[in-house]
């Protein structure tokens, strides 16, 4: 499908990709995103965490999935795993549920950046309720604040489900508004859309009022059928809408100031398939050898594959809980492995999935792969999960060429 590009089109996608081969750091160390909690003010009608409405924008400490105690207890552990193996590159990026609606968030933010710096540390927030204020009492513990915006009003609105909040849409952008009025706030805010066959349109006049409001940065993910996700498969984008993205990011980025990105996965094939990258270093990561991919932890403090499997049925491929005494992130690394997420690495091992496919490629994601199998299925046992990961990303441009 690449190959049907107009010669404009294919040199616009390979600057972009080059540009942004110079971006990416090829991760070489741990990244982890963890879900601090489950609750949302929210009900995103697409939520890939199933996040569950809570009324308030408050939750008091006893209704919290870990006390703020265990929290740290976690992170203590995760820097003792960094120091013991010397790990060089580390991330951690908080996500949810909201995590604001942690009444310490704050304070496990602090902590996280002392732990960790500040360089290691991000969180996503909806922006509905976060003041200005709030966001300089953090910005010395963060590289990033990625703020959720997923089209113009209407979508935006209905895609945030029922919700007590008024018009979420404004209220998020008034967030950025405000904030964009401090230079050291401006230089950690990212906003970020979810893609879906409904909104792609929308896109580039999000983008344009991003970049006139001063906004510098803006991120595309990717969705598959996961969480509630699972419900509205007609609207994931396919390899088609993915391409048709991928130029309009590539397009804005030659428009405008503002910088503007897709999906790591999706950039890995393409990258791979039109410039060559090797984007495949299975030696070197533990989980999901695509060199940008994470390990997710839910807000018990279960660590997963990736961060797409803190939900049924991928919340099969657990690696332990971190706060059990008997847990050894020794376990889940790579060769010395034991247990799911060694046995989930070996099927995505570039050797034995994409239908053995030879090119240095990231495979995409192995969960999309999975996801669109099981969906095809319509089953989920933890065999037919594993045999998943072993498939093709159908928004793999050679993989539609074959159909
Ligand atoms: C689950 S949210 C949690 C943080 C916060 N509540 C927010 O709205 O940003 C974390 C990130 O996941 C993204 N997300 C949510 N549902 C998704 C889905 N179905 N597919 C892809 N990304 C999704 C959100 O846009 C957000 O950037």
């Amino acid at each position: 499908m690449l190959d049907k590009l107009t010669a404009d089109e294919s040199n616009l996608l390979k600057n972009y990709l080059s540009n942004r081969l110079k971006q990416r750091s090829i991760k070489r160390g741990l990244s982890i995103v963890y879900d601090i909690t489950y609750f949302c003010n929210l009900c995103c009608k697409g939520c890939a965490v199933n996040a569950k409405k809570h009324k308030s924008t408050h939750i008091s400490v006893d209704n919290l999935e870990l006390t703020t105690e265990k929290v740290f207890t976690l992170l203590d552990k995760i820097k003792n795993h960094i120091d013991k193996n010397n790990i060089k590159s580390f991330f951690l990026n908080y996500g949810g549920g909201e995590p604001f609606l942690r009444s310490d968030f704050k304070e496990i933010l602090k902590y996280s950046s002392k732990l960790f710096g500040k360089e290691s540390v991000a969180t996503d927030t909806n922006g509905t309720f976060v003041s200005v204020n709030d966001l300089l009492e953090i910005k010395d513990y963060v590289s990033y604040v990625g703020v959720s915006i997923d089209g113009l009003e209407y979508y935006h609105n209905n895609w945030r489900g029922r919700t007590d909040i008024d018009n979420p849409f404004q209220k998020s952008m008034n967030l950025i508004t405000e904030s964009l009025k401090y230079p050291e706030l401006k230089n950690i805010l990212e906003v970020s859309s979810v893609a879906t066959k409904e909104n792609i349109s929308e896109i580039p006049i999000l983008i344009k009022e991003l970049n006139n409001l001063g906004v510098k940065a803006y991120s595309v993910h990717r969705t598959f059928p996961v969480g509630r996700m699972a419900k509205f498969t007609s609207i994931i984008p396919d390899t088609a809408d993915y391409i048709n993205l991928a130029l309009i990011i590539a397009k804005a980025n030659e428009d405008y100031e503002i910088d503007c990105h897709f999906h790591h996965s999706i950039e890995s094939i393409y990258g791979t398939i039109l410039l060559g990258w090797d984007t495949y270093i299975a030696d070197q990561v533990v989980g999901n050898p695509d060199s940008r991919s994470s390990f997710g932890i839910d807000p018990t403090g279960n660590i997963y594959f990736d961060p797409w499997c803190m939900v049924k049925p991928w919340n099969q491929l657990i690696g332990g809980n971190i706060l059990s005494k008997n847990f050894n992130f020794d376990y889940l690394t790579s060769g010395k492995g034991i247990g799911m997420l060694e046995i989930a690495k070996q099927y995505s091992l570039m050797q034995n999935r994409c239908d053995k496919c030879h090119l240095r490629c990231s495979g995409g994601s192995r969960i999309a792969a999975s996801a669109f199998y099981l969906a095809d299925l319509k089953r989920e046992s933890l065999s037919d999960l594993l045999i998943g990961l072993s498939k093709i990303d159908p928004i793999c441009p050679l993989y539609s060429k074959k159909n």
